[in-house]
């Protein structure tokens, strides 16, 4: 099988094309490459908002061709719930790239069996890293995303892969997974895009109830207001105080928080320990898990 759709915008006529099959992809891929034409792609699991965009912006930017990815990766949900409600809406991802893609971009959307014909058995080491917070909440969580990111590099070949930091320790993960396999790729770190009310974009904030969705702008704030008191508040104060303050709304529910090394992830006590800080944090809100990270910029002593 080797499907090649060309999808038409009713306003304009952009010959971005849409791979279903490896085959296809590497296909175009090798047609790129005889013309010594570099791809920039961005890897995604679909629901597309400005926070994809974003990185996909960048990508045009800054290579000759671009490659998205859209696929929803079963292996890398703990939560079969949340596999199962994670939305779906591939002619809306496509509407939202059109305008930004052009001829001979692409967006590669495989199957579950097109990126799986067998069980998967792989088992990345990716060390400490891969422990703490979102690895001690979300089990196999990572390995998937090792398994699934392995796959598309290989599979697409980008000069450059880019990654929001919404997703901080994923990047990290990422980062030790192009190291561990000798991947030819630069990863490219991108920053958070937010709603105009601080809440990080996410594919997920359209399953939250209207009064989860009101309450959840509070997460960014307290992370915001907890950032300044760093002259006066040790990590563990203000780890309490940011549990204390969301908690409090009782329509939120911290998971973790944490002030961590930015390349360790290891948890600092105070804010002499390590140069380059950020906060983590992993809140339920409702049915829906939100994470949210912010640079913490240590006083001078
Ligand atoms: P997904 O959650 O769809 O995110 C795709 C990329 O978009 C990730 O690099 C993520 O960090 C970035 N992103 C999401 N929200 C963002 C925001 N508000 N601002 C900036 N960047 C944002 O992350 C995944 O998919 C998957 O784990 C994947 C890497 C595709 C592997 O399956």
């Amino acid at each position: 099988m080797n499907i090649i759709f060309t999808y038409f915008h009713h306003r304009f006529l952009s010959k971005m094309k849409l791979f279903e099959t490896i085959r296809a992809t590497r296909e175009h891929i090798d047609f790129l490459t005889n013309q010594h034409l570099t791809i920039g792609f961005v890897p995604t699991m679909g629901a597309l908002h400005q926070g994809h965009l974003s990185l996909v912006q960048r990508a045009v930017q800054e290579n000759n061709r671009v490659a998205v990815s859209i696929f929803v990766n079963p292996i890398q949900f703990n939560n079969p719930s949340d596999l199962e409600n994670y939305p779906r809406n591939l002619e809306a991802d496509l509407k939202l790239l059109e305008p930004l893609l052009s001829d001979d971009d692409f967006i590669f959307a495989p199957t579950v069996t097109e990126m799986y014909p067998k069980a998967e058995t792989r088992l990345f080491d990716f060390g400490s890293i891969a422990e703490v917070m979102e690895g001690r909440y979300r089990p196999g969580h990572f390995n998937g995303v090792g398994v699934v990111v392995n796959k598309l590099l290989r599979i697409v070949e980008p000069a450059a892969a880019y990654f929001g930091e919404k997703d901080f320790q994923q990047l990290a993960i990422i980062r030790q997974l192009a190291t561990m396999e000798q991947l030819p790729v630069k990863i490219i770190p991108c920053p958070i895009i937010r709603e105009p009310d601080g809440l990080a974009m996410s594919s997920r904030n359209v399953r939250l109830t209207p009064d989860h969705r009101q309450a959840a702008p509070l997460i960014f704030q307290t992370l915001l207001d907890a950032a300044k008191r760093t002259g006066t508040d040790s990590p563990d104060q203000l780890k309490q105080y940011i549990g204390a303050t969301l908690n409090q709304t009782k329509l939120l529910e911290v998971e973790y928080v944490e002030f961590s090394d930015e390349v360790t992830l290891e948890s600092v006590q105070n804010w002499t320990t390590s140069r380059n800080i950020r906060c983590f944090i992993a809140v339920q809100a409702g049915d829906v898990r939100l994470i949210d990270n912010i640079r913490i910029s240590v006083p001078a002593k």
